[in-house]
């Protein structure tokens, strides 16, 4: 059993997936999304760190990261695997305040792992607000959902509450090898 089905077991809404992140859809998050030439890039829910190998492969030296995960049970594994890289125990929703404590103006890219899903609308709301907040304008914003859960009525709203927030929004093909197959929505502000 991987951590993440055991925190699954105890904490279903918040963790909202069985398995980690497979290396396809984890690539596909990291692409595509200007990892390359961003100084700022943060992840939102990176679980054990699935999709953050992916993302600190692109990442230039010079560039600040940092992770932002609300269950503190995983926090033990992310910092064995990534020790020199930042992750705090707080909701997504208070990353503008963490990005101005590091004094820094804004994150030009932005990688979510969170369950949307299992969200309540109004905290959908909230941290999409936060989200925007803290990005630039063309700063780019990129969240995977699972194929099923993205034609049901909770998904067909997430999307247009996507489209509502950015200025241009494109999804991915589809990571048919994941468990459950995901695909990768890409937005801008
Ligand atoms: C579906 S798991 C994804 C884990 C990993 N990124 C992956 O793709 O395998 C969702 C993660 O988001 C975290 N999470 C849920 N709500 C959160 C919130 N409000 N702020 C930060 N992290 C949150 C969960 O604890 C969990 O680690």
């Amino acid at each position: 059993m991987t951590n993440l089905t055991m925190q699954f077991l105890r904490k279903p809404l918040t963790t909202g997936a069985i398995c980690p992140s497979s290396p396809e859809l984890s690539r596909l998050m990291a692409s595509d999304i200007g990892i390359e030439t961003a100084n700022v890039v943060v992840e939102l829910g990176p679980g054990t760190g699935a999709i953050t190998r992916f993302i600190l492969e692109k990442l230039q030296k010079k560039s600040v990261f940092f992770a932002i995960e609300l269950n503190e049970s995983v926090l033990p594994v992310f910092k064995e695997r990534f020790p020199d890289r930042d992750i705090y125990n707080e909701s997504a929703s208070h990353l503008p305040e963490i990005l101005e404590h590091r004094g820094l103006p804004a994150a030009d890219v932005i990688l979510s792992g969170l369950p949307w899903a299992s969200f309540s609308s109004a905290l959908q709301d909230e941290i999409l607000a936060a989200i925007l907040k803290a990005l630039p304008d063309g700063g780019a914003f990129a969240t995977f959902a699972y194929l099923q859960g993205a034609i049901l009525p909770t998904g067909i709203k997430f999307r247009k509450k996507l489209k509502q927030y950015f200025s241009r929004v494109e999804t991915s093909r589809i990571a048919w090898m994941n468990l459950p197959p995901a695909f990768v929505y890409r937005c801008w502000k």
